[in-house]
């Protein structure tokens, strides 16, 4: 471990990428890996303390004690800071399904104001995951759809947001499988539209891709040319587009370690490489500090995982070079 800090992901990048990762409260408790992530990242992300259910557990009662300690850790160790995420049919409290059917504008409006201005970020995932998984419409099964009965509650959300938020902080529509994937073209096409409307009424500022790909047996399905053209028409209509949650899942049975660490490194650096070709957005985020720690174990819990730059032991993966070659 005694070279980790010295050849840093971070640290050789050019100037205008801020690489970094998410960061949950309970990886603090462990000052081995909260050292590790202070000297690797030059961003962070909190990984569910800026949800919804964190930060308003009871209706019209904030909680704030594992959200601070994140933005803390932060601006304790000079690292910059993104907010995940305001508006979400995901990491809701359990009184909100109701409350956003009886009232979803005064459940927005008031968790807005509730939060907003209290950290300075650099940028804020005002809604996330609002395209349907195939990319043919927009989610329906969100209560946030079903009581707003359009997509506006997204166009509300941002525009209640860029009133309430501090100048200068970056307000993003966030969402996965838009990068690679089957269904990438539709869904990063439906994208753009909500993006371009959003554009229209000024008040979004980019987009955070997600980038959580998944490595099947018939490979990723990477289309660089479209992943390419998607990018040169966000930045053509002046928008920042970031990668905020990259990480790949093994779901291929037939991949031993060693084999996955390469060819989800392939994949991922290439989108990477793309994405810093296009000069188009400053952060990029993966949502695993070390192998061990990562979501993907709960969620596809019948296939061994092996995401990130580095294994449990801090070792680096072959995703660390090929990132750190990627982004320089
Ligand atoms: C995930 C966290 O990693 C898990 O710990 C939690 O149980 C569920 O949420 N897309 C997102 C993130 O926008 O907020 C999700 O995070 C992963 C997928």
């Amino acid at each position: 471990m005694a070279d980790r800090t010295v050849i840093k992901v971070g640290a050789a990048l050019k100037k205008s990428v801020l690489y970094g990762s998410l960061l949950n409260v309970g990886n603090l408790s462990d000052p081995t890996l909260a050292a590790f992530v202070a000297s690797q990242n030059r961003i962070v992300v909190a990984e569910s303390e800026m949800k919804m259910r964190s930060l308003q557990p009871t209706q019209g009662t904030f909680s704030f004690t594992d959200a601070d300690a994140i933005a803390a850790f932060a601006q304790t160790n000079g690292i910059a800071l993104r907010f995940h995420t305001l508006v979400w049919h995901g990491g809701l409290p359990t009184w909100a399904a109701s409350a956003i059917a009886a009232d979803w504008q005064g459940v927005m409006d008031s968790h807005i104001a509730g939060v907003s201005g209290r950290y300075a970020v650099q940028s804020m995932d005002v809604a996330n995951e609002v395209i349907a998984d195939d990319g043919s419409g927009w989610r329906t099964d969100s209560p946030w759809y079903q009581a707003a009965g359009s997509i506006d509650y997204v166009r509300r959300a941002f525009a209640k947001a860029r009133l309430a938020a501090p100048a200068g902080t970056k307000l993003m529509l966030c969402d996965y499988g838009c990068e690679a994937g089957a269904t990438a073209l539709a869904k990063s096409t439906k994208l753009m539209e909500l993006a371009s409307t959003l554009k229209s009424d000024g008040t979004i500022d980019g987009l955070s891709l997600q980038c959580h790909i998944n490595l099947l047996a018939a490979g990723a399905s990477f289309n660089q040319t479209n992943f390419a053209a998607f990018l040169a028409q966000a930045k053509s209509m002046g928008l920042e587009v970031n990668l905020t949650e990259i990480d790949c899942a093994n779901q291929n049975p037939n991949y031993d370690e060693a084999t996955f660490k390469q060819v989800s490194a392939d994949v991922l650096s290439l989108i990477v490489q793309t994405w810093a070709s296009a000069g188009v957005g400053q952060e990029c985020l993966t949502w695993c500090i070390k192998q061990d720690l990562s979501w993907l174990h709960d969620t596809f819990p019948t296939r061994t995982q092996w995401p990130g730059c580095f294994d449990a032991s801090y070792r680096r993966n072959p995703l660390f070079y090929r990132l750190r070659g990627a982004l320089n």
